[in-house]
């Protein structure tokens, strides 16, 4: 019997509806045993989101501050033979539930020598928080044998509308007529994931073949070229300014506040300027950039291919 650890957390029940679609075959297969432990964050995070509690959450998000959270109720000395680490992104960063559960002591345990799948679903920016996972597997020395990123179907644009409006609302839209379409990953990719859990299932019964070619020539991810040093950028500029709100006090601190409420309209501001302006810059320089680019996007898509 091989043993399976799914680890997820989620808001509104999109991730959780992903993980239970992914994990399917593995359920219903009889010699796959799979535990799921639901990360408990001991205060929760609100759903909706208050706006400026909403953003009062990039600072920690950033730096990887872990918010306290309930035990796991897998004690560590299980040896799984795969782990499955379900997260959304919060600010380009893993969420804050993940990100405690990766520094809890039972992480530790659990991870050491043992084969990691991550499976994302956010917006569309998850390359900088796939960043901040990996190097935290390699401190617990687990090894990364494949990423699944599933992304928001309205798309870049319309997306950076719809997914704010979703968690500051609770409502996933469409709104305006239509204008600001659907938020969140569809219904139709959730369900499409279970050939994940069918490969998954298949390569553990055959010795060896947990390897980081697992998820080869499945589609798992996609890299949108034009959002690498957008998102580059953007982490930098959260660490600067989380920086800031950090030494100015803990999350929810009311000196934090006036600041977040001016880089609030820095932010949109720089949105609405530099982002279209940097993406015009780069679709001109593309002629020159594209082995640049190209070896971006084997590094990002690795270890499961674009
Ligand atoms: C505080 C916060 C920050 C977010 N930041 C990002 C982000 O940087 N990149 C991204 O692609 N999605 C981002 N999202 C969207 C989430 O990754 C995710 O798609 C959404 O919150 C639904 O997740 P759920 O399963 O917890 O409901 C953010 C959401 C929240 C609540």
């Amino acid at each position: 019997m091989k043993k399976v650890l799914v680890v997820h957390y989620s808001q509104s029940g999109q991730l959780d509806n992903v993980v239970r679609e992914f994990t399917r075959p593995l359920v219903e297969s009889d010699d796959v045993s799979v535990t799921f432990e639901n990360i408990k964050p001991v205060e929760d995070f609100p759903f909706p989101w208050p706006f400026l509690t909403f953003l009062d959450t990039f600072p920690e998000s950033v730096y990887l501050d872990p918010p306290p959270i309930e035990a796991p109720g897998v004690s560590g000395d299980e040896n799984f033979d795969l782990v499955i680490l379900a997260y959304q992104v919060w600010f380009l960063s893993p969420a804050l539930p993940m990100t405690a559960f990766l520094q809890h002591p039972v992480a530790r345990q659990l991870l050491d020598n043992t084969p990691v799948v991550t499976l994302i679903a956010c917006r569309n920016m998850w390359l900088m928080a796939q960043e901040d996972m990996k190097q935290k597997l390699t401190e617990l020395n687990a090894s990364l044998v494949g990423n699944v990123a599933m992304v928001d179907e309205a798309g870049s644009l319309l997306s950076f509308f719809a997914t704010p409006l979703w968690v500051l609302t609770g409502r996933k839209g469409p709104f305006w007529g239509g204008l600001i379409p659907k938020a969140g990953v569809s219904e139709k990719a959730m369900v499409d994931s279970e050939r994940f859990g069918r490969r998954i299932r298949d390569r553990l019964r055959v010795k060896e073949k947990v390897s980081p070619d697992m998820l080869r020539g499945l589609a798992a991810v996609r890299i949108n070229e034009g959002l690498i040093s957008s998102e580059r950028t953007g982490k930098r500029a959260f660490r600067i300014w989380g920086r800031l709100l950090r030494a100015l006090g803990p999350r929810g601190a009311w000196q934090r506040k006036p600041v977040l409420v001016f880089y609030s309209v820095f932010l949109v501001a720089m949105i609405l300027t530099v982002v279209p302006a940097g993406m015009l810059i780069k679709r001109l320089l593309s002629p020159f950039t594209r082995k640049r680019i190209a070896r971006q996007k084997a590094y990002f898509s690795a270890p499961s291919g674009d």
